[in-house]
């Protein structure tokens, strides 16, 4: 039997053993996928015990990514840009990491929600590590531009800078966004964490597909979206399992199907 894990804190809440565990039903592979609470200044130390007791690999959410990053010895390219890694593959007792998320956002953008990226004007609001992890592959898709958007001016544009060699992204503040509408809108602040909804004019929605990265329970973001004449919106939920199935995938060779998690998951959280 291999061993994974993910390691958090807190970690409790996580869904992930429930979903490697249906994909690894799914696709007849004898795996056990626990979850690990590690303090939050014993990472590293507890991701090593991991690795000695044989593991094969891991998933790492809050608040050790970054961590991660700085454990991992290989770096996919996805990786290196993200500077920030959620899942770590261990083959001959060295660490690979990747960054799942950004090409999670995309399988479900593209695949189950049915949308083109290609030629889109895309407004991104927040320029924190989840904004970070999935720009490159948001702009490996072609879109006409990346409208970044932050509290925090100066974070957005610092990220557009880094970003620009990759394609048309630019840095504003929330306030300086217009009211005029944009093709599809992801809030990737953690408001929602709070119950919160970055303020910004409802115009920029109309027509627009909007989606948040959270997932579990309709988000303040998703509330003002659909007052203000969104064409579609969504929340995190089928990127989680697309991120999870990227991860499946890098560890194992095998991508998964995820169609029915994604439907036995949502009938699970409400
Ligand atoms: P994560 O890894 O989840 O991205 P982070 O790096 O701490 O977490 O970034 C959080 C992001 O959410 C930031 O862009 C933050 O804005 P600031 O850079 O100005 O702090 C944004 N954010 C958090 N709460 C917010 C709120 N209530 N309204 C608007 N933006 C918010």
């Amino acid at each position: 039997m291999d061993n994974y894990a993910v390691f958090g804190n807190p970690v409790e809440h996580s869904l992930s053993p429930m979903i490697h565990t249906q994909f690894a039903k799914q696709t007849g592979c004898d795996i056990r996928y626990t979850k690990i609470l590690a303090a939050k200044d014993r990472f590293t130390d507890c991701a090593l015990d991991f690795v000695s007791s044989g593991g094969k690999g891991f998933n790492i959410t809050v608040p050790f990514k970054i961590e991660a990053f700085k454990l991992a010895n290989h770096l996919t390219r996805n990786a290196k840009t993200a500077g920030a890694i959620n899942t770590i593959k261990i083959q001959d007792g060295e660490l690979y990491g990747e960054n799942t998320d950004g090409k999670g956002l995309i399988d479900d953008l593209c695949n189950n929600l049915g949308l083109s990226l290609e030629g889109k004007d895309i407004l991104i609001l927040g320029a924190g590590g989840a904004t970070q992890g999935i720009l490159l592959p948001l702009l490996e898709q072609k879109p006409l531009r990346i409208l970044l958007a932050n509290r925090t001016k100066t974070k957005a544009e610092k990220l557009a800078v880094d970003f620009a060699k990759y394609g048309k992204v630019c840095g504003f503040s929330m306030e300086q966004i217009k009211d005029r509408p944009v093709d599809i809108i992801i809030n990737a602040t953690s408001a929602s964490l709070s119950g919160e909804m970055p303020a910004i004019l409802s115009g920029v929605a109309e027509g627009a597909f909007c989606y948040d990265l959270m997932y579990g329970q309709k988000t303040p973001f998703m509330a003002w979206a659909e007052k203000s004449g969104a064409s579609g919106v969504s929340d995190g939920l089928g990127m989680l399992v697309e991120q999870a199935a990227e991860a499946y995938y890098f560890w194992r060779g095998v991508k998964p199907k995820t169609n029915e998690v994604l439907t036995s998951l949502r009938a699970t959280i409400g």
